[in-house]
């Protein structure tokens, strides 16, 4: 065929036929399209589809090496990530459309984990806002900026379910819960796609990583997994599955293995999970080199094995690895991989590119006008600040130190977090630029304005052992009549490849808190972190701790506004803060065990407990106060007896009883007494956000249908048990009224 005839009539295919966004309906259509492209390509043309490589960067911006450029001419590279910018993205595309000899658009990736140039705080605290509105915003927002520079694809949302704080990566993900997770991760997803693949504002979801990361051993990065099938059922999967059902056009896999087997070459998770049982039709994409992986892995004896065993078992496109470009043509010869895999792989790719409208205009998010005008915009901004604040968690207020009282004429901002720019953005923060960020220092300077004194010490570094600024940030301390203590994490020591063994606060933070707070000023820590921290020491302490996470571009203004008052936090915490490194893995949906703790002698002997700690956590799952106060009724149910297909209604009266409009997370837990399996001591089922007004009262109600109490029974089929239930309501997963009802067993016909 000539090159002009090639031309003809892939430009009639891409360019005249246009194309709607009807998913299902046009996936057949789609494909039609994609086996004619399929059908003029030659093996390494298909071969380069599903090859994914990274740009590389230079200190003055970005440029890529001259072979990946070689590979996009030559059809090599069919995707590229870690490219952005307009003009950057525009001449690889131009690359990509005009010099290879098919034409096919490339995909641009790049992790666009909590915003893209307006960085959000990070996942952790966003969950801890209970708010998907306002997570599925920021999504919105930070497609609309990603697709303003030239990307197209997100590797988001990571929804690995985390029980472990050691583990870096607990800030990317949304805590310790499945049901809450699921909900969060769909929000995420259709944040990011908002109206539909083919709009010039949406980005490809990639939801990570599959499946299980969130569980490595000790909390060790990449390491083992090795959890039953139930577990991985009931807790691990179904978030990953909420996504898919969320419409997430790609899935990328984890690094780790699961009970033996790495997620690369795990057929049985990719295809008899993902594709069969859950009918995702988008493609799945290896994480960074994880092919290469399954040597050291010890699965594969040479990168040929581990090339084969990947797409055997549903890869699709090889992240940075070229293991896929390198292997595949020897092993196709060789009869060890059909071309038939490699077509269905490179199908799904053309099909989402095709959903993408790149095909109809491969520059589609190459626009100078919206990369000028969509980044960085005050509504960006402004919603930036509002959700830094209402990400935050106020862990600790004896009498009620926080907010700020008006009284106070001298501020002292002490601590290695006052005024850090850089980690105000936490981990994973995209294009985000640390110079733009409002750290504390700043926030509350914009606050009061030089209405009040503002003095500020940094005390300590966030991780040494360098004591020598202690004396003087006490002395400022002893100059003000008030304090806000600065503590936490360095953006660094949480995210990938940032797991620790201990996580209290690093370095001689500790040192600088319990001098400032034997100055008995009014002292209030702030603190900046990505994970769970076991802060029992300077708990007992401080009489006020506001948990603030890493809040992003706009973290110092929200903080703020939560410290003096005029945003009332709100936040409740998704992760539980453990006591001790000792109790983890400590979370609020465990088993009760065949002995129990008892409450009134909790070292009791031969009953499941420590020497040498208490059971219980720092701060439960589901905990987070406000500067007022609310007051739960008992539960009404609408009735306590229920057939097998009745729905149960439970509702609450709260009551506002403090001096101020506060919003509350109402929780909603269940308990089945006894099931044929285990079950939990309680399982989030519902909550609701709801705002009060100061001495008012609000009823809130909540149904369960029998799908809430449902779990995998010992033939794994999902069904509810009948028998007696117990139903809890509360503020957080451990303060809460319950109430009882019983579903009864079915009568014979
Ligand atoms: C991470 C992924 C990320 C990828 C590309 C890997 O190291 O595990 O989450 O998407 O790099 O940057």
């Amino acid at each position: 065929m000539t090159r002009n005839l090639l031309t003809f009539i892939l430009t009639s295919l891409f360019f005249f036929q246009g194309y709607e966004n009807r998913v299902s309906s046009d996936l057949s259509k789609y494909e039609d399209k994609a086996d004619s492209i399929i059908s003029l390509m030659t093996l390494e043309e298909k071969i380069g589809q599903l090859s994914l490589f990274t740009s590389d960067w230079s200190a003055t911006g970005p440029s890529i090496r001259n072979d990946y450029i070689d590979l996009i001419r030559q059809g090599k590279a069919g995707n590229i990530f870690n490219a952005y910018t307009v003009d950057f993205v525009k001449e690889l595309q131009r690359i990509a459309v005009e010099e290879t000899r098919l034409h096919i658009p490339l995909l641009f990736g790049y992790d666009v984990i909590h915003g893209h140039r307006t960085i959000f705080p990070v996942p952790l605290a966003q969950a801890s806002s209970w708010d998907t509105a306002a997570i599925r915003k920021a999504e919105r927002i930070a497609a609309i900026e990603a697709t303003a520079e030239g990307l197209n694809w997100t590797f988001a949302p990571m929804v690995d379910l985390a029980r472990d704080p050691r583990w870096g990566r607990v800030m990317e993900g949304a805590g310790e819960d499945t049901w809450l997770g699921s909900l969060i991760g769909a929000a995420r997803v259709k944040g990011f796609q908002g109206s539909g693949l083919s709009d010039k504002r949406s980005v490809l979801a990639c939801v990570k990583h599959f499946a299980a990361y969130g569980a490595p051993q000790g909390g060790r990065d990449y390491h083992t997994v090795d959890i039953s099938e139930r577990s991985l059922y009931e807790w691990y999967l179904p978030v990953y599955n909420a996504c898919i059902d969320a419409g997430a056009g790609s899935v990328m896999t984890s690094f780790n293995e699961i009970a033996g087997i790495p997620s690369t070459s795990n057929r049985w998770l990719l295809t008899d999970v993902l594709r069969d049982e859950w009918n995702f039709n988008g493609f799945i994409v290896t994480d960074y080199t994880s092919i290469n992986e399954l040597i050291p892995h010890g699965v594969a004896a040479n990168l040929a094995e581990a090339a084969e065993l990947s797409i055997n078992a549903g890869v699709d496109m090889d992240m940075q690895g070229s293991a896929f470009l390198d292997e595949l043509p020897p092993l196709v010869a060789a009869g060890r991989v059909s071309e038939k895999k490699i077509d269905d792989a490179v199908r799904r790719i053309l099909v989402t590119k095709f959903r993408m409208g790149l095909f109809d205009d491969p520059y589609k998010n190459c626009d100078k006008e919206r990369e000028k005008q969509e980044i960085m915009t005050p509504e960006h901004l402004g919603f930036a600040r509002e959700f830094a604040a209402r990400s935050c968690v106020l862990l600790k207020n004896e009498k009620n130190t926080l907010p700020v009282p008006g009284t106070v004429r001298t501020l002292a901002v002490i601590g290695p977090l006052a005024d850090s720019k850089a980690d105000m953005l936490g981990s994973w923060s995209a294009a985000g630029d640390w110079s733009k960020c409002v750290t504390l220092l700043e926030g509350i300077n914009n606050k009061v304005n030089g209405r009040i004194k503002v003095l500020s010490a940094k005390g300590c570094n966030i991780n040494d052992s360098n004591t020598d600024g202690i004396n003087n940030a006490v002395s400022i301390a002893l100059r003000a009549d008030f304090v806000i203590l600065a503590l936490g994490e360095s953006r660094d020591m949480s995210g990938e490849a940032a797991s620790r063994a201990k996580i209290g606060l690093p370095g001689v933070q500790m040192e600088l808190a319990s001098a400032i707070i034997r100055t008995e000023k009014p002292v209030t820590v702030v603190l900046f972190n990505g994970r769970p921290l076991a802060i029992e020491e300077l708990n007992a302490l401080a009489p006020a701790i506001l948990e603030a996470w890493f809040g992003g571009t706009q973290a110092g203004n929200g903080v703020a506004d939560v410290l003096f008052g005029d945003v009332n936090p709100s936040g409740k915490l998704t992760m539980t803060f453990p006591r001790n490194e000792g109790q983890i893995p400590v979370f609020y949906n465990s088993k009760n065990t065949g002995r129990p703790i008892n409450p009134d002698n909790p070292y009791e002997k031969y009953r499941s407990n420590y020497l040498d700690s208490p059971n219980d956590p720092l701060y439960p799952f589901g905990f987070g106060l406000s500067y007022t106060s609310f007051s739960y009724s008992g539960i009404t149910l609408n009735k306590n007896e229920f057939h097998q297909n009745e729905q149960v209604t439970a509702t609450v009266e709260i009551t506002n009883t403090g001096d101020r409009d506060g919003e509350e997370v109402v929780q909603l837990y269940i308990r089945d007494l006894a099931g044929e399996v285990t079950r939990p001591v309680k399982e989030l089922k519902g909550f609701k956000k709801v705002l009060i007004e100061k001495g008012m009262s609000i009823g809130v109600t909540f149904t369960l249908s029998p799908a809430d109490l449902s779990y995998y029974h010992q033939d794994m089929s999902f069904s509810f048990d009948p028998g007696e239930f117990e139903l809890y309501i509360g503020t957080n997963s451990s303060d809460c009224v319950s109430a009882s009802f019983v579903i009864s067993t079915p009568q014979p016909p």
